[in-house]
């Protein structure tokens, strides 16, 4: 039997905020020169799937102890962090989850954020990442809302692979029509997301490419990463991005596209003949943590500078604690300006092991 392992944070795992004194106001750098510019909150740690790489089934089953209401941020405390945050330079906002559409009343919480403006008057650049199952549903109110953009997580494109992925037996034209709805919306571009496993859905990448190509997507594939503590990671199963792009490449030529902004997590390709691009995520085989400008507050409110943290800092008892809005911001730069992680830059067979907080508690 696996062992069973709690993605909450215990009181170990927790970090003391550093006492340094926090810069002015949108100057954060950390020790490695990095600017703070993206914050992804997760509003949940719940999701109706049970992927094979991020929460696995045999972990997070029937009796898995999910945080309590009391436990997450209410909208109240996420939208006050939010504009502290962009007060201190955030540019972007994604929210994730879990399953963010999973949330009650997830909308509320986007017009809250989406009015939001940076110090220059422009609006802050909103976005969502969802597995696309309540989509069609969703999609009119989340544009209306103030929604920017969506990205959704599609990993093949027959049922029987992608479910075997999804572990909830989700059918792959439900996710479909939530795309196409997505894209109805005006919630666009949507980007698609799709986790390469070597021997599982390698055989999904070029019909992938192919459909997405003729729907104007732009399609991802993100390398298999050693995210949490249980996907059972290993290095074999990682399909490295410049074979993906080769395999691509033969049959539909492709031409490397520069960056749309610097820290782009997704290295571009675009199709020769004009019919749109796709991107690769490559963190195991090219790791980007030197440009990496990315904050992460989990669904219970602590802060974490990196996806493959095994400890954080626990903002919500801040809020709790009725910390000042200035108080935060100096704690936002205290612990900005102390981070040093490059976690994809240093991974080794060992620290694939260690005992990292989970995808579906922090997000993507
Ligand atoms: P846009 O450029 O705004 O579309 O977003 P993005 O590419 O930053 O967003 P997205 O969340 O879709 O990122 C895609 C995937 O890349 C995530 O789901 C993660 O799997 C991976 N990823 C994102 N950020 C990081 C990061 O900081 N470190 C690592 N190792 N992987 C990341
Ligand atoms: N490796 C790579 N990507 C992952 N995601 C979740 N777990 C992993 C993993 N182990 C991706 C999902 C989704 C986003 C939230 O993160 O596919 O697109
Ligand atoms: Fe849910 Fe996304 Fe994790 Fe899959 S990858 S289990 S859809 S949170
Ligand atoms: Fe950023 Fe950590 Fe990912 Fe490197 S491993 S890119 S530091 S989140």
């Amino acid at each position: 039997m696996t062992e069973r392992v709690i993605a909450l944070v215990d009181a170990g795992r927790r970090k003391p905020i550093p006492a340094a004194l926090a810069p002015a106001a949108g100057a954060a750098r950390d020790t490695l020169g990095r600017p703070l510019r993206d914050l992804r909150i997760s509003v949940t740690d719940r999701c109706n799937f049970r992927c094979t790489y991020c929460m696995p089934r045999e972990v997070f089953g029937k009796d898995y102890d999910f945080l309590a209401h009391d436990q997450l941020l209410s909208f109240e405390e996420i939208a006050r962090l939010a504009k502290i945050f962009a007060a201190q330079g955030i540019e972007k906002i994604r929210l994730t989850g879990g399953e963010p559409l999973l949330r009650r009343n997830i909308e509320r919480l986007i017009e809250m954020l989406a009015a939001i403006t940076l110090p220059d008057g422009r609006p802050i650049e909103l976005t969502l990442t969802t597995n696309g199952s309540l989509l069609a549903r969703k999609a009119r109110a989340l544009r209306d809302a103030g929604l920017a953009r969506v990205t959704v997580s599609l990993d093949a494109l027959d049922d029987a692979t992608f479910m075997a992925m999804n572990d909830a037996d989700f059918p792959v034209a439900k996710v479909l029509e939530g795309i196409d709805a997505a894209a109805a919306a005006g919630l666009a571009p949507v980007k698609v997301n799709m986790v390469v496993k070597r021997g599982v859905n390698e055989h999904s990448i070029l019909p992938m490419a192919r459909h997405f190509r003729r729907g104007g997507q732009v399609l991802r594939f993100i390398e298999f990463m050693d995210v949490g503590a249980t996907n059972g990671w290993c290095m074999d199963d990682v399909i490295p991005s410049g074979e993906i792009v080769r395999m691509i490449g033969a049959e539909m030529p492709l031409d490397p596209v520069d960056p749309n902004y610097i820290g782009e997590v997704a290295e571009r390709w675009r199709y020769r003949d004009g019919s749109g691009e796709i991107g690769v995520i490559s963190s195991v085989t090219q790791a980007f943590c030197r440009s990496c400008t990315r904050a992460r507050i989990s669904t219970e409110g602590m802060l974490y500078t990196c996806l493959f943290a095994t400890s954080g800092y626990d903002f919500r008892a801040l809020l709790r604690e009725g910390k000042s809005d200035e108080q935060i911001r100096a704690a936002i730069g205290a612990v900005w300006s102390a981070r040093d992680d490059r976690y994809s830059e240093i991974r080794t067979a060992a620290t694939a092991r260690e005992r990292k907080i989970e995808m579906s508690y922090i997000g993507g």
